[in-house]
């Protein structure tokens, strides 16, 4: 567990791999004066994440790695946390998973957002399970990461509504929604 020391901001990577929204949302919220964590560098494994443009509309650093061979990337990933005295990551939609000697060297400093109620549905495609198993409700979680998938310590959770009519679409963009309030306020959570 890290503590901010009030005065200087916390140090922040985020790991993305898709859209980028959670991190739109968090660089935003980390403008504010309250926010613990200062976002310095964005990381992605794809070229095509579309979330990369928020690297020159904020002016934060980005680098895109290769996950073909997983320990060369996290070598080079390493290199940039040192480099940018990195001490928290949040994952926002990071579809690679950290092998367990990463994680163990940021150990309690990496966080995930899952769009769940976790420990339920862990993994990918959590809307379309829900909606086959019919459940009445579902929503998102920010937790721990640990060497298990989705399996670390809950930080906050949020509950969703699931109506008859939803859809995998709906119901992501319901969630989504919700994500954007939970994530920072999970990392309020942490530092405060
Ligand atoms: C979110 O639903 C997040 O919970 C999941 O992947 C999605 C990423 O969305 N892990 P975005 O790239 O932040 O828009």
């Amino acid at each position: 567990m890290i503590k901010s020391s009030g005065l200087e901001k916390v140090k922040t990577a985020v790991f993305i791999s898709g859209k980028g929204s959670n991190l739109k949302n968090l660089i935003r919220y980390s403008k504010k004066k309250t926010s613990p964590i200062i976002i310095k560098l964005i990381i992605s494994n794809s070229q095509k994440s579309k979330g990369l443009k928020y690297s020159k509309q904020f002016n934060i650093k980005k680098n895109v790695i290769n996950f073909k061979k997983r320990q060369i990337a996290e070598i080079k990933i390493l290199k940039l946390l040192n480099e940018n005295k990195i001490n928290f990551i949040c994952l926002a939609g990071f579809m690679k998973i950290l092998s367990k000697s990463f994680i163990k060297k940021f150990k309690g400093k990496i966080v995930n957002i899952h769009p769940s109620l976790l420990p339920k549905y862990k993994g990918l495609n959590t809307h379309k399970k829900v909606l086959e198993n019919k459940e009445k409700f579902t929503g998102c979680t920010v937790h721990y990461v640990n060497s298990k998938l989705d399996s670390g310590k809950i930080i906050l959770q949020t509950k969703v509504k699931i109506k008859k009519t939803d859809s995998v679409k709906t119901l992501s963009a319901k969630v989504l929604l919700q994500e954007h309030k939970l994530y920072p306020a999970a990392i309020n959570k942490i530092f405060n």
